[in-house]
């Protein structure tokens, strides 16, 4: 047994959210070794105005306080998000909220978005000292009285630490939160979010790019709806995807009751064909990070495959431990290495038609 299933042994003895905590403390202590890959110039990705060193990710949710992004760089990731982020503190919903499904590798969390809120995040953001890519995951407080307001004040707060916004309206567990994807409120969300963006970018002399976050929980009508509005404004892009509200395929039945967003390999699939579903409609211009389910090089290359340009990891990791970035990295290089391809984004679409024929069960 090595000793990271020794370590992980222990942890998982602690209940989820404690885990989390450990962790980031560990990270935050030095605990936990550096495995950076080595830099590979086929796995360099240049998009929305941003070079980003390999393709592989953290996903938000990981590091919501933005506590530990130098530290989650050096495990070998291209880059990290930290978020979601919103205008005020506040303490999620009640305990238990986050549950391992280890059968299924897989995590149902109802987080509610507990965070420290803009104030402290900014704080570190502005204290750090890499070149590295973090990105800002912004939303909205449960109690707002204008959900838009909340997302244009992360955009004009954080306008001066963020390599790249993400607005996200696809977590389930902020109660109507992800009515922001209906036609009409993501027209008026998208409008004021990118005036602001290209408001603070006229006074800094610099253009954050804004991605938008949705969720793999779509119809095909929904997911023509946000191609229309996303494609009448000037958006850099789209995450695909947050947790589903699915239980489909679960062998874990004990905790597949528990109310909130699914994720790990049980998302895999559906995410995928999400993605390649909306990488069919928005065409190849526009960049996408493909997000769910990701556990291995192979998995990485799937998302690509389907039509990603980047990808982010979560779950998975806590299944296989902090070396995964890396290990995914290796994985990739190999990959181009033994099939003599010059760059990773040959790949990119070169399965879309498969994946996007998958049924969304
Ligand atoms: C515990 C937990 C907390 C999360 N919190 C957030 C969040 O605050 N904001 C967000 O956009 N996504 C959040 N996510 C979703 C992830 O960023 C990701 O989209 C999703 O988990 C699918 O990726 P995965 O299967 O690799 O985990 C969270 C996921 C988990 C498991």
């Amino acid at each position: 047994m090595s000793l990271f299933d020794l370590a992980k042994n222990a942890i998982f003895l602690l209940d989820p959210e404690t885990a989390h905590g450990a962790s980031i403390a560990a990270l935050k202590s030095g605990l936990i070794p550096s495995c950076t890959a080595m830099a590979d110039p086929r796995l360099r990705v240049d998009v929305a105005g941003l070079s980003f060193p390999n393709p592989v990710g953290l996903a938000a949710g990981y590091d919501k306080n933005a506590e530990v992004p130098e530290a989650i760089l050096r495990l070998g990731f291209g880059f990290t998000e930290v978020g979601t982020l919103t205008p005020k503190p506040q303490s999620g919903n009640p305990k238990p909220r986050i549950f391992r499904l280890v059968e299924d590798e897989a995590v149902i969390n109802r987080l509610g978005f507990n965070n420290e809120g803009h104030e402290a995040a900014l704080a570190r953001l502005k204290a750090l000292e890499t070149s590295g890519i973090v990105g800002v995951n912004i939303g909205a407080n449960k109690d707002s009285e204008d959900r838009i307001a909340d997302y244009v004040a992360g955009i004009r707060r954080f306008y001066g630490v963020a390599r790249y916004f993400t607005a996200n309206i696809s977590s389930p567990n902020t109660p109507g939160l992800r009515d922001l994807q209906a036609r009409d409120s993501l027209k008026a969300l998208l409008s004021a979010v990118l005036a602001a963006r290209d408001e603070e970018a006229q006074k800094a002399g610099r253009k954050v790019p804004v991605f938008l976050k949705i969720a793999p929980d779509l119809t095909e009508e929904g997911m023509d709806d946000i191609t229309a509005e996303v494609l009448a404004h000037p958006l850099d892009g789209l995450i695909v995807s947050n947790t589903t509200l699915s239980r489909n395929g679960l062998r874990d039945t004990r905790q597949a009751g528990e109310a909130g967003g699914l994720s790990g390999k049980p998302l895999f699939r559906r995410s995928t064909a999400v993605l390649a579903r909306i990488r069919k409609r928005v065409g190849p211009q526009l960049p996408i990070i493909g997000v769910g389910g990701v556990s291995s090089a192979d998995t990485a290359l799937e998302k690509i495959r389907a039509g990603a340009d980047l990808v982010q990891v979560y779950s998975c990791m806590v299944y296989k431990g902090p070396g995964l970035a890396a290990e995914i990295v290796r994985g990739l290089s190999a990959c181009l290495q033994r099939d003599g391809i010059a760059h990773i984004g040959a790949l990119r679409d070169s399965a879309v038609d498969r994946w996007a024929a998958e049924t969304l069960d």
